[in-house]
C-alpha cells in the first residue's frame, strides 16, 4: 500500500522525506514523489519506479526546505507513471496533496473542479482533492485545517491526506479515515507517517490518529481535532521497536531474518500466559465467566496468511472448547448476511491491524452486536483500536511482504484463545491444559531444530525451480499447512501453487498430476482418525501417476514412496501447524531466490493491503 510521510522542523526536509519513504518501501509501490515547503512554489519531484529513480532526477538542485510531504504509491487509479505519482498539486503549484485510499466521487469531483476551469494532469482519484482542497484554502482565507475539514465532508472512501501550502510552508495538514497516520514528536521537529517505521530513528514518541480526525503539525506544535474543528485530547505512547530491530540483522533478506526469528517469536507470545496457579491467562478478553459460557459461537475473520491461522484456530477450538468456528474471508463475509449477534465472539486476526478487508468485516460484526477479540501484531493499529480486546502477538516488526513469524504467533495466539476459553467453560481438565501447554512451550525449541537442518532443502528447492506448478497435500491441521505452503509459494516465486485437502485428490485434482508434478504432503502426526495412513496412500496414488513428492513428517512417521522426506520433530497434532510450516517458509524463500525474484517485495503485493 502507499506510504506516507510529512516532515516540518529543523532539518533538511528531503533527507528526511527520502529516508521516511525508505523505510516504507516493504509496504509495496511502483512510484515516489516528494513536495517541499518553499514559499511562493512548492518544490515538486515525483518518478515511476523505485525510489532511486526519484533521488536520481533530484539531482542537486534541491532548494533548502525544512518541511515537505513524500509519498511512495501503490498504484489503483492510473497506471505507475511519472504524472500519476504523488503528490497532486492545485493548477498554480502552490498546495500539494498525497494519498493513501481510494477517492470513491473522485470523477464527479473531477468534472465539476473542470467545469470550474482547473486543469489535470493525471488519471488518479488524488489529484481532484488537490483542486478542490486549492478552491477551500481560498475560501477559509489559508486556513489549510479547516479547508481540509471541509474537503473531508465532501469526499467518498477511505483516504488518509496530507496537504502542504507555500502560503504557510511549516504547517502540514492531514486527515485520517480507514487507512493509517501516525505522528511522530520530535525536538523542534514533528512528522506524519503512515507507520512508526519512517520516522522510527529520529523519535520513539508517537500518537496514533483516530478515525476521521484532522491533525496539524508545525516545527513546535502538534493539534487533533474532528471534523468539525473541535480540539481533540491525544494520548502519545512510546514505540517499542528500535530501528536495528527493523534492519535485517546480517540475513541476506528480512523475510530468512523473520523465519530465523520465530523461535523468539513463539516464545515471547506465550511469555506469561501461564498464570501462577497454573492457569490460563488471557485478561484482555474482557468477558465475563457467564459471557464466555454464553457464547453460541466464534466466527474468524482474516485475509491471506492470517486466514490460514483461522482455519487452525477452527480445529484448536471446536475440539478443546466446543464452541462451533466459523472462519470466514474477511472480503466475502459482509456480503452474505452472516448471522451474527450478542452470543457471537468475532476474533480478527491481521498483522499490520490495518487490512481494509478484515476491518470493513469486523465493523460490520461490530454493528450486529457481536463482541470483537483482535489478534494482531502491530500496536495501536486501527484493527485492535477497534476492537473490544486485542490479544497481541509479539513477533516484532514483520517487515517482509510475505508473513511469516507473524503466522505461527497467531497460531500461539488462537491455541492460547482456545485453551483459555476451554478453561473458563469448564470443558477441559486443568491437567489437560497444562499438558498442551507444557507442550507448546516446547516448540521454540523445534522450530529451532528444525531451522538447524534446512541446508538439505535449499538444494532440493532448486530441483524444482523450473517447475511451472507445485500441489501441496495435507489432511486435518495438515490442509491450512497446506494452504499456507501454497500461498507462500504463489506471492514469492510467483508460481502456480494449490493446497488440496487429500481425501479432495480423487475428487479432481489427481487430474493435475503428470510425470514430474511436484507434491509435497504434509502428514498429520499421531492422530488419532489415523490419518497418516490416508495421507501415505495418497503418496502412492500421486506417485503412481508420476509425481515427485516431498514429504513433511514427525520422525517417527515411516514413508514409503516419497523422493524426499523431510523430517521434523514430533508434537501434538494440532500444534504440529507450528512445526510443519517451517520447512514450506523455506521451500519458498529458497524457490524464490532461484527464481531470482523480489523476496521482501514480491512484485504486485503489498505489506499492509489498506484498500478494499
Ligand atoms: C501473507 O504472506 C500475505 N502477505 C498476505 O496474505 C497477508 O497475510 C494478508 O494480506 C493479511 O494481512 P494482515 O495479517 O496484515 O491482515
Amino acid at each position: 500500500m502507499c506510504g506516507i510521510v510529512g516532515y516540518t522542523g529543523r532539518h533538511s526536509a528531503t533527507e528526511h522525506l527520502i529516508e521516511g519513504l525508505r523505510r516504507l518501501e516493504y509496504r509495496g509501490y511502483d512510484s515516489a514523489g516528494i513536495a517541499l515547503g518553499t514559499p511562493k512554489k512548492l518544490f515538486v519531484e515525483k518518478r515511476a519506479g523505485k525510489l532511486i529513480n526519484l533521488e536520481n532526477s533530484l539531482g542537486k538542485a534541491i532548494p533548502d526546505a525544512h518541511s515537505g510531504i513524500g509519498h511512495t504509491r501503490w498504484a489503483t487509479h492510473g497506471g505507475p507513471s511519472d504524472k500519476n505519482a504523488h503528490p497532486h498539486c492545485d493548477n498554480e503549484g502552490k498546495l500539494a496533496v498525497i494519498h493513501n485510499g481510494i477517492i470513491e466521487n473522485y470523477a464527479e469531483l473531477r468534472s465539476d473542479l473542470e467545469s470550474r476551469g482547473h486543469t489535470f494532469d493525471s488519471e488518479t482519484d488524488t489529484e481532484s482533492v488537490a483542486h478542490l482542497l486549492s478552491e477551500l484554502h481560498k475560501g477559509h482565507k489559508g486556513d489549510l485545517a479547516s479547508a481540509m475539514r471541509e474537503a473531508v465532508a465532501l469526499l467518498r472512501g477511505s483516504f488518509t491526506l496530507l496537504a502542504i501550502h507555500s502560503d504557510n510552508p511549516e504547517v502540514i495538514v492531514g486527515v485520517r479515515r480507514n487507512s493509517p497516520l501516525v505522528v511522530g514528536l520530535g525536538e523542534g521537529e514533528n512528522f506524519l507517517a503512515s507507520d512508526v517505521s519512517a520516522f522510527i530513528e529520529y523519535t520513539k514518541r508517537a500518537v496514533a490518529l483516530g478515525q476521521d480526525e484532522v491533525v496539524t503539525i508545525t516545527p513546535s506544535s502538534v493539534s487533533i481535532t474532528d471534523l468539525k474543528g473541535r480540539d481533540l485530547a491525544f494520548k502519545e505512547y512510546e514505540i517499542t521497536w528500535d530501528s536495528k530491530a527493523a534492519e535485517k540483522g546480517g540475513f541476506t533478506h528480512f523475510m530468512l531474518k523473520e523465519i530465523f526469528e520465530q523461535p523468539k517469536a513463539i516464545a515471547d507470545t506465550l511469555l506469561g500466559r501461564l498464570g501462577d496457579k497454573n492457569q490460563i491467562v488471557l485478561d484482555e478478553l474482557h468477558l465475563t465467566k457467564e459471557e464466555i459460557k454464553g457464547l453460541a459461537k466464534i466466527v474468524v475473520l482474516a485475509c491471506g496468511t492470517a486466514y490460514h491461522a483461522g482455519l487452525v484456530a477452527k480445529y484448536a477450538i471446536e475440539k478443546w472448547a466446543k464452541i462451533p468456528v466459523e472462519v470466514e474471508l474477511a472480503s466475502e463475509f459482509r456480503y452474505r448476511d452472516p448471522i451474527i449477534d450478542k452470543q457471537t465472539l468475532v476474533i480478527a486476526i491481521s498483522q499490520s491491524g490495518e487490512t481494509m478487508d478484515t476491518l470493513m468485516a469486523l465493523r460490520y460484526a461490530k454493528a450486529q452486536g457481536a463482541r470483537v477479540l483482535a489478534v494482531c501484531n502491530t500496536n495501536s493499529s486501527t484493527i485492535p483500536r477497534e476492537s473490544d480486546a486485542v490479544l497481541y502477538t509479539h513477533a516484532g516488526p514483520e517487515i517482509a511482504v510475505a508473513s511469516t513469524k507473524a503466522f505461527l504467533t497467531q497460531l500461539i495466539a488462537v491455541y492460547v484463545i482456545g485453551l483459555y476459553l476451554a478453561q473458563v467453560r469448564g470443558v477441559m481438565s486443568g491437567d489437560d491444559i497444562r499438558k498442551i501447554f507444557n507442550e507448546m512451550d516446547e516448540l521454540p525449541a523445534k522450530v529451532e531444530q528444525i531451522l538447524e537442518t534446512v541446508e538439505p532443502l535449499r538444494e532440493l528447492t532448486r530441483s524444482f525451480s523450473q517447475s511451472t506448478s507445485v500441489l501441496f497435500l495435507g489432511r486435518h491441521i495438515g490442509f491450512p499447512v497446506a494452504l499456507e505452503g501454497a500461498l507462500k509459494l504463489k506471492e514469492l516465486a510467483y508460481m502456480h501453487a494449490e493446497g488440496f485437502a487429500g481425501g479432495e485428490l480423487k475428487h479432481g485434482p489427481i487430474a493435475l498430476i503428470e510425470e514430474g508434478t511436484p507434491v509435497i504432503a504434509i502428514l498429520p502426526f499421531g492422530h488419532e482418525y489415523s490419518l497418516d495412513e490416508k495421507m501415505l496412500s495418497n503418496i502412492q496414488e500421486v506417485k503412481a501417476r508420476g509425481a515427485k513428492v516431498i514429504v513433511i513428517a514427525q520422525e517417527d512417521i515411516v514413508v514409503q514412496g516419497a523422493d524426499h522426506v523431510i523430517r521434523i520433530p514430533g508434537a501434538p497434532a494440532l500444534l504440529q501447524a507450528v512445526l510443519a510450516t517451517v520447512p514450506l517458509q523455506v521451500f519458498a524463500y529458497e524457490m524464490a531466490i532461484a527464481r531470482g525474484n523480489d523476496v521482501d517485495q514480491p512484485r504486485n503485493l503489498a505489506k499492509s493491503v489498506t484498500v478494499e
